[in-house]
């Protein structure tokens, strides 16, 4: 066997034992809890797309019309001074909304190297075949991982100046003590002068919110049971997707959407040699998508030792990326 494909099935290997434990150790906790960054085997990478083209997610809608009507604006906010820099995307997934203010950098002209992070190969195939298409001359350096170890990569990698693009409200899927841990580490690893371009999703009318979680179609329902799904492949269990249920909630005080599996009936789960109980009604803690006040941000820049340059939202004002800068 190369060692190339030796290593290859070594970090395989590792991931795969991470996986495994986040899953046991998440359901021996109280209430039981998945990781919702595993939603995106795939097929999760798939039913996310169909997410975004659903007219109640207005998440994608909103913040396209930021990249495609306002790209000027966010190119400038970020070139200061014409200094090089490089572009680290962390959850860049297919790059839908990045791919507007990439192609605007490219036909200025402009030095860069554009680095997407994502925790799916998959997707990062994607989108490598995408620009090698659409935008041939751009330079890419993707980085399967999750955030800290790729930023840490994308660092040692970059000497330059560094733009990092943190979009979609992926910061959502952390609670505000998360986030807050988040970005004080992201400033901390970042040098003065570094800037963050970051997309929150603003708390609205609260039906306006649960309604792009909880659609009709059952879309967002079985993009959590895919995980259930997903750890049957993978993890050689049984979940019985059909004795789960999906169930959201909103809110509108904390600003926390949150997403549960609901247990149809006392039941029994194998995961691999080990036995997980579920009581009737038992929930599983999926995932939460956190809305922000125009406070929430301001606190959270502060905090974690950014000074905010810009906010650019959408027509509707339903959506904002903010610029940050490393203080
Ligand atoms: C990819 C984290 C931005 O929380 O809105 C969409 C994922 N979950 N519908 C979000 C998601 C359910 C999404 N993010």
């Amino acid at each position: 066997m190369n060692s190339q494909l030796d290593t290859e099935l070594q970090t395989e290997t590792v991931t795969m034992d991470v996986f495994r434990s986040d899953v046991l150790e998440g359901l021996n906790n109280s209430p039981k809890k998945l990781f919702s960054k595993y939603f995106y085997d795939k097929t999760g990478d798939k039913i996310f797309q169909q997410i975004m083209n659903m007219p109640e997610y207005y998440l994608t809608h909103c913040e396209l019309d930021i990249f495609k009507n306002k790209t000027k604006e966010l190119a400038d906010s970020i070139l200061s001074n014409d200094i090089p820099f490089d572009l680290i995307e962390l959850g860049a997934g297919d790059a839908m909304k990045s791919s507007y203010l990439l192609k605007h950098l490219v036909d200025k002209g402009v030095d860069f190297t554009y680095m997407p992070i994502d925790i799916s190969g998959n997707i990062l195939s994607v989108l490598n075949e995408k620009f090698r298409d659409e935008l041939p001359s751009l330079k890419i350096i993707s980085l399967e991982g999750d955030y800290f170890d790729m930023l840490d990569k994308a660092t040692s990698i970059s000497k330059r100046r560094k733009v990092v693009l943190f979009l979609g409200g992926n910061i959502g899927n952390m609670d505000l003590e998360e986030s807050n841990h988040f970005c004080r580490e992201l400033s901390r690893k970042l040098s003065p002068g570094d800037l963050l371009l970051i997309g929150f999703d603003l708390k609205k009318n609260p039906h306006t919110i649960l309604n792009a979680y909880n659609d009709a179609a059952g879309i967002t329902a079985s993009f959590n049971l895919n995980l259930l799904v997903r750890i049957n492949r993978e993890l050689n269990a049984d979940f019985d997707v059909s004795r789960f249920q999906h169930y959201q909630t909103y809110d509108p005080v904390s600003g926390a959407c949150k997403s549960y599996l609901v247990s149809l009936a006392k039941q029994h789960v194998h995961i691999g040699s080990t036995v997980v109980k579920f009581e009737e009604n038992e929930l599983i803690d999926m995932e939460v998508s956190q809305k922000f006040s125009q406070e929430d941000i301001s606190k959270l820049a502060k905090d974690s030792s950014f000074h905010i340059l810009n906010e650019i939202k959408d027509s509707k004002s339903w959506f904002v990326d903010s610029v940050w800068q490393v203080v």
